[in-house]
């Protein structure tokens, strides 16, 4: 049986973006021949949408995933796909945009990815790579915000990303980009759930026309920096249990219905074409009223991004102060 079309957005950049995307983050992350395969199971299901970066240590194996996509006819062309990586705060720097993301598509096979993403704002030391190294102690004092976005232009220019955006990114960091942006940003990816519902920065992000997609929008369920507050949040659970869906199914729902693109991960084939099958029902307007009761948190907070040597000494300074 064919799978589903995923409904999709059109980015500022006139890119259209699937409204559901595989999360590929995990720590660790999977031995690469096993996480092929489970993108193959993605892709047989019917996910057109990945989402990797090069902390993650996962464009490789979602690149061999694509070329075996191919092969086997799950997909006809790469057009198909639509891929976005990020540029890591170790190479958040001018000189180093370019050829950071030539590497991540010399690992991904790719010639291009659909969108670019500035993971953080902000930069680390650039010998201070992979997960174990995100420490206070690594963060640069200063942050080359117009340099290092005017490199990003630069390879949405030379056609090595066909959109381009941020990751982490308050109002008024948004604000200082746009004034100097010839090109601006499609999309900022932030954390959004219904447990952290993220209300002034989406409205910000809606008129300024950029997209806003979610992480943790399930609050990194049964991670090591997850939280169970959307999972098992009392008042997510009757809503599913009254409509005979899964929590996952109608936190994934409510954001979709709030026009924001999901990020998910599931590595369990199952869960995956689980998250996937939200798009034939609809929440009553009782039930949506209902999320502003859930109690917002947080999932990450980003402690080790604030530092006193760092361009943020505190957690206001990190978020912009955002709720
Ligand atoms: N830009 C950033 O700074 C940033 C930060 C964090 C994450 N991200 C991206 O966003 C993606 C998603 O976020 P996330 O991985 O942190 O968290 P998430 O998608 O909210 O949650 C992932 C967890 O939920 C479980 N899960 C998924 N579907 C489920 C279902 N239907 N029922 C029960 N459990 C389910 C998964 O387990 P199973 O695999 O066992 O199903 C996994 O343990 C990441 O993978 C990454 O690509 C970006």
């Amino acid at each position: 049986m064919e799978a589903k079309k995923i409904p999709e957005v059109i980015l500022s950049s006139g890119q259209k973006m699937p409204v559901i995307g595989l999360g590929t983050a995990a720590i660790p992350p999977p031995p690469h021949e096993a996480l092929t395969s489970i993108l193959i199971d993605a892709f047989e299901v019917g996910y057109k949408h990945f989402d990797t970066a090069s902390l993650y240590e996962t464009e490789e194996p979602l690149g061999k995933a694509v070329a075996k996509a191919l092969e086997l006819g799950l997909i006809k062309s790469r057009d198909e796909v639509f891929i976005t990586s990020k540029l890591w705060t170790t190479d958040a720097h001018p000189d180093l945009v370019v050829p950071s993301l030539k590497t991540s598509l010399q690992k991904l096979g790719l010639e291009y990815v659909d969108l670019y993403l500035i993971h953080w704002p902000l930069r680390m030391k650039p010998e201070a790579k992979g997960y174990h190294n995100i420490l206070k102690e690594n963060v640069i004092p200063s942050f080359d915000m117009k340099g290092t976005w005017e490199a990003m232009e630069e390879c949405f220019r030379l056609g090595l990303a066909k959109s381009i955006g941020v990751s982490n990114f308050g109002i008024k960091k948004l604000t200082q980009l746009l004034e100097n942006a010839t090109i601006p940003p499609a999309v900022n990816q932030v954390e959004m759930s219904p447990a952290w519902q993220q209300g002034k920065l989406r409205e910000f992000c809606k008129q300024k026309g950029i997209h806003v997609s979610a992480w943790s929008p399930l609050g990194a369920y049964k991670t090591s920096y997850g939280t169970n507050t959307v999972m098992e949040s009392p008042i997510l659970k009757e809503i599913a249990c009254a409509r005979q869906k899964s929590t996952a199914q109608i936190a994934l729902r409510w954001i979709y219905e709030q026009g924001t693109i999901a990020i998910v991960r599931s590595f369990n084939k199952e869960r995956m074409k689980q998250n996937l099958d939200i798009f034939d029902w609809e929440l009553s307007e009782e039930e949506s009223q209902k999320f502003s009761e859930i109690p917002q948190h947080r999932t990450y907070h980003g402690v080790c991004f604030v530092s006193e040597n760092g361009p943020y000494k505190t957690l206001e300074e990190l978020w912009d102060g955002d709720p």
